[in-house]
């Protein structure tokens, strides 16, 4: 069995899940819910239906958007931290996506919300929804994007060893190691199973590796 990373699997999981639902959530509202209830309901039985929606769908707003951020951070460290990857450009764009990920949960929040400063973006819930789904869009493409830069900005052809072996395998002193190599601008030497890792000031290079690396790139597991 490949060297599976089990807590990347999961958390990519839950990840693609909550934004599915949440997502989902707000296109069927949009889309069906509104433009049924209105069509059909007079003013009063409308706002009846609109409080109990709010109250059922409420806890699974917050839920999702609990969920994502904790396995975004995740999937982050796992992911995107050198020396893994190069920062640029897939730190500048995960900040963007970051960003419109916390718009889409301002405005997620308030729509469920019963705050009475928000009463009035409730009362265009057709047009935030829509700004949620436009947003959420960007977003999908954006992490699609985040994908293709990560597996392109990786060492090329078995000269990295796997993301699941560098974070089950890599010995506790070596980031400390690291730390130490980069503050100081001396070169060093650190070794973990699978690469040697040489450290000349702020530059990483992954040289020579075993066997046990050489078959197993990063690329092929995530
Ligand atoms: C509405 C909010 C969000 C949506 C719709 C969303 C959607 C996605 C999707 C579709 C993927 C690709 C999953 C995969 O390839 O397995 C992804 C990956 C990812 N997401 Fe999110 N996400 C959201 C919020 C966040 C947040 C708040 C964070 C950070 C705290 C985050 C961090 C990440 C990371 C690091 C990845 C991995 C990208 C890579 O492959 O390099 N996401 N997200």
């Amino acid at each position: 069995m490949h060297d599976l990373n089990y807590l990347l699997l999961v958390s990519r999981w839950i990840h693609l899940s909550a934004a599915i639902l949440a997502i989902g959530g707000a296109a069927f509202m949009l889309l069906a819910l509104l433009p049924s209830a209105k069509s059909t309901l007079d003013d009063e039985a409308h706002q009846r239906l609109r409080e109990a929606v709010r109250k059922r769908w409420a806890p699974w707003v917050h839920t999702c958007i609990a969920l994502l951020l904790i396995t975004g951070a995740t999937n982050f460290l796992i992911l995107a931290l050198p020396p893994r990857i190069k920062p640029m450009p897939y730190h500048a764009i995960f900040g963007v996506k970051f960003l419109m990920a916390l718009g889409i949960f301002f405005l997620a929040t308030a729509l469920v919300g019963r705050s009475p400063g928000f009463a009035t973006l409730r009362e265009n819930s057709r047009t935030w929804l829509g700004a949620i789904l436009l947003l959420a869009a960007i977003i999908v493409l954006l992490s699609g994007l985040l994908s293709q830069v990560r597996l392109s900005s990786q060492p090329q052809n078995g000269d990295a060893p796997s993301v699941s072996a560098v974070t089950r395998k890599m010995p506790a002193a070596e980031p400390t190691m690291i730390a130490a190599s980069i503050m100081s601008h001396r070169p060093s030497r650190c070794r973990w199973p699978g690469a040697t890792m040489r450290m000349a000031g702020r530059r990483t290079l992954l040289a020579k590796p075993t066997a046990h690396a050489t078959s197993h790139t990063a690329a092929q597991h995530v």
